[in-house]
């Protein structure tokens, strides 16, 4: 797939905007939490306030744009949910009883910082707060409702811990395309789709629509996995943020050490396609989305 322009305006600054956005909810969260653990809380703003990319929070907040013509409130709690949970999901991620990381978001990982039993708190707080802020900041009890839900689906044992356990599991074996869709799917894309299903959700869109903005997250997310893959071989360190070249090293099953680099770009094309594809029966106002399903095919961070 070519790098096509959909997006007439800057898509940097637009993705700027929505990062700016989460920000500000997550300090104005964090800044209510009074009572929360001093050290504990130092912790978690630190992994919060790391030069994340924002891209799951964005796409929250774009969809409901997409579907209401602003970003709503709701939709504002829902992208910092997302991203609390995303940001938790890192912090285990990078434990040493899982890929045993050093750096994340171009800082010293949370158990190198602050110590292994604190990072595994920390992310348990990320996460439970996540749910926190959707029931108690979400004003509409139904809304809030469907978008714990969503997110506990994606997040869960019938989503990203599945993919998280498959992926574990998974190292040091040979595993082919169809075990690699599962752990990517489970562990990365479905948060993805919840993403843009809670952004749905909050711009009040039908369920024809969520079905269809569900499956279009569910394809960028593959896609951003299988980009995660490739960037893990190819980009540096520096510009990742993180260790690269990891996947090699602790055995995992990734598209290029199963299909190749120049097929896992095929396939990565012809995912982001079909996820354009999905958008079909919507105006030009989800040109934002479509061109950030491009921008993720290109991205080299
Ligand atoms: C990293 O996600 C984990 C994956 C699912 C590949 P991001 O690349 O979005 O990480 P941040 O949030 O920008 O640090
Ligand atoms: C992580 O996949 C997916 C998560 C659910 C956190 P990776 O293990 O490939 O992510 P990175 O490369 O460490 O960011
Ligand atoms: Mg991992
Ligand atoms: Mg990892
Ligand atoms: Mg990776």
């Amino acid at each position: 797939m070519q790098k096509k322009a959909y997006f007439q305006g800057d898509f940097g600054v637009e993705l700027a905007e929505m990062a700016g956005k989460v920000n500000e909810t997550l300090a104005d969260v964090m800044g209510r939490g009074e009572d929360i653990h001093q050290e504990l809380k130092y912790a978690m703003n630190y992994t919060l306030t790391a030069p994340g990319k924002r891209i799951r929070a964005a796409v929250v907040m774009w969809t409901c744009k997409v579907i209401a013509g602003q970003v709503t409130k709701a939709a504002q709690t829902a992208a910092a949910a997302v991203e609390m949970v995303h940001t938790y999901s890192l912090v285990h991620d990078d434990l040493p009883a899982m890929d045993d990381d050093d750096i994340r978001r171009g800082l010293a990982t949370c158990h190198k910082e602050f110590g292994e039993a604190e990072a595994i708190l920390t992310g348990d707080a990320l996460l439970t707060m996540a749910f926190e802020i959707l029931a108690s900041d979400v004003e509409d009890d139904s809304t809030a409702k469907r978008m714990i839900v969503t997110l506990a689906r994606a997040a869960g044992s019938t989503g990203m811990i599945a993919g998280q356990m498959a992926d574990f599991k998974g190292e040091d074996t040979e595993g082919d395309l169809q075990l690699l869709e599962y752990i990517h799917t489970n562990k990365t894309a479905k948060m993805f789709a919840a993403a843009t299903t809670m952004g749905g959700i909050a711009g009040g869109a039908n369920d024809e629509q969520i079905l269809k903005l569900y499956n279009f997250g569910l394809g960028i997310g593959l896609g951003f996995q299988i980009a995660d893959d490739i960037l893990d071989m190819s980009a540096s360190s520096e510009d990742l943020g993180k260790t690269a070249g990891k996947d090699a090293t602790a055995g995992k099953i990734t598209y290029p050490s199963v299909v190749g680099l120049d097929k896992s770009k095929q396939i990565l094309g012809k995912i982001t396609e079909d996820a354009v594809a999905a958008l079909e029966e919507f105006g030009p106002e989800a040109d934002i989305l479509r061109q950030l399903a491009v921008e993720l095919l290109n991205r080299t961070r």
